[in-house]
């Protein structure tokens, strides 16, 4: 089986995580899957809208801690892009609607990709967090930008800061999910919203979409592209492969010398 399941009906793109045994963890095998995916979803005038979903229990515990360590994405500015920078571009540029399913955790890229979604379902149980510090790390995906503009200042600072998580109650008080709603019925309701739009003209999707993404649509792309100079620097310093290291080893970080 697939890490990522891809299912096409009625018009909609259903891409699961299907890592469960991991969190939904996501290799690069994974970022190149959603990327590829994503390309034929834009091409195929049969793709209307795209679902992107975990199970009941986790929705992503973020990128793989092991790939982080073993084969962190290529640094510098003129290296070809790598999986997960290819899906980051694909996403943000996403021109049809993008509906999420999120119940459970939602860790690093696993609550940070919502922000390139149109609309968010959420299970009562999901919990958002972006613990890049706590990794030594940078936020990613334009988040440093969207977050702030979404939450306010302070709150992104507390989220970005801190990295602790923030459950769906406070995710829908600030507008990063739609509606909470039971975990079981999480992706039945956002796959019926998924459809919804699917019947809906396309052409009026797409322009509407990108009429709303306008005003922030290259201020997204170039704060993408120098967080992902940032961070796949970071990677590779003390910092980062401490705290990787400890989550591997199942111990807390030691940061004291760093
Ligand atoms: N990368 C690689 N493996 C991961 C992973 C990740 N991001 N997240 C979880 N796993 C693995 C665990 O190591 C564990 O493996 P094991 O069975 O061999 O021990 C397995 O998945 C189950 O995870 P566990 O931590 O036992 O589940 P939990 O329900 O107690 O906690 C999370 C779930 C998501 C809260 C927790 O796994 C977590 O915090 N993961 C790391 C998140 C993270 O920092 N991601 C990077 C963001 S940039």
């Amino acid at each position: 089986m697939s890490d990522i399941l891809v299912h096409t009906e009625a018009g909609v793109m259903t891409l699961t995580f299907n890592r469960v045994q991991r969190k939904n963890s996501i290799t690069s095998a994974m970022y190149a899957a959603l990327a590829d995916a994503l390309t034929q979803a834009q091409d195929d005038a049969a793709v209307r809208c795209v679902l992107i979903q975990g199970d009941a229990t986790i929705f992503s515990a973020g990128n793989d801690i092991g790939d982080f360590l073993n084969a962190p994405p290529a640094a510098g500015k003129d290296a070809p892009p790598s999986p997960v920078f290819r899906f980051l571009h694909g996403i943000a540029a996403f021109p049809k609607p993008i509906v999420a399913a999120v119940c459970g955790p939602a860790v690093g890229i696993g609550t940070t990709l919502l922000l390139h979604c149109d609309l968010v379902y959420a299970g009562d149980n999901s919990a958002f967090s972006v613990p890049f510090v706590n990794l030594g790390l940078v936020p990613e995906a334009a988040s440093s930008l969207l977050l702030p503009q979404m939450l306010g200042y302070h709150r992104a600072a507390e989220a970005l800061l801190l990295g602790e998580p923030f459950m769906a109650e406070a995710a829908l008080e600030v507008g990063l999910v739609n509606r909470i709603v039971p975990p079981t019925e999480c992706n039945a309701i956002a796959q019926a919203q998924a459809r919804k739009l699917a019947a809906k003209p396309l052409s009026a999707l797409v322009e509407t979409k990108r009429l709303m993404k306008k005003g922030n649509a290259a201020a997204t792309r170039e704060r993408m592209d120098e967080e992902g100079q940032s961070f796949a620097r970071m990677l590779r310093e003390p910092a980062a492969r401490e705290a990787f290291t400890a989550f591997m080893e199942k111990r807390k970080p030691d940061f004291s010398a760093l």
